[in-house]
């Protein structure tokens, strides 16, 4: 069985990302799901201690059932809305506690410091036309080169100011998703 962590970074309740996510992972059968909202995670902000880059893991234990899941998962789906060129403060909590595994690579000379590889998507909604997009994949694909993840589909969905995701929006994410986890 396929083990899929999906992680949602809007707080709101009918969030653009996260049921744009919904139907991205809408063709996936029998397949476990985990989901996860960032804001109810309501993570530890890295501290910059060193801890892990002394010791394998963490300092702090908040993270450690999300992190497990994440190793074990072979998909990776994180849904977020833009947040000033970058994504909200909770999810950007959770992305710099990925630092154990950095650590893990270049402290503890693990290689790969994940042992299993994830395929990742993204589901971005922005505000404003083509805003954010760009500065939010950059991070994650940097990132991912040290968490043995391939960022392979990247959903944008923009001018949510003016217009909300209709049926064949819908309709069109959920093909990407098809083939995303397909292929
Ligand atoms: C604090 C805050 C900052 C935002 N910054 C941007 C921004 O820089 N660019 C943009 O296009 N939209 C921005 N937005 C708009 C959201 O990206 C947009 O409403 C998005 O569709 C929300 O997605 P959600 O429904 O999944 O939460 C911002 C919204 C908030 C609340």
């Amino acid at each position: 069985m396929q083990k899929i962590l999906v992680l949602n970074g809007s707080p709101r309740k009918d969030s653009v990302s996260a049921t744009l996510c919904d139907s991205f992972i809408s063709p996936v059968q029998g397949d476990e799901i985990k989901t996860y909202n960032a804001y109810k995670m309501n993570a530890k902000p890295c501290i910059g201690c060193g801890w892990c880059g002394k010791n394998k893991g963490c300092c702090f234990d908040d993270m450690d059932e999300f992190m497990s899941y994440f190793e074990q998962a072979d998909y990776f789906i994180i849904s977020t809305p833009v947040y000033n060129s970058g994504v909200p403060a909770p999810l950007k909590a959770i992305v710099d506690r990925f630092q154990r595994y950095y650590a893990l690579r270049f402290d503890h000379g693990v290689k790969p410091a994940v042992a299993k590889h994830k395929k990742a998507a993204l589901i971005i909604a922005a505000g404003s036309k083509g805003e954010g997009k760009d500065e939010i994949k950059a991070m994650f694909e940097r990132q991912f080169t040290v968490l043995n993840t391939s960022l392979e589909s990247v959903v944008f969905f923009d001018s949510t100011d003016s217009r909300l995701p209709d049926e064949s929006a819908h309709n069109f994410v959920a093909e990407e998703g098809e083939s995303f986890f397909n292929s």
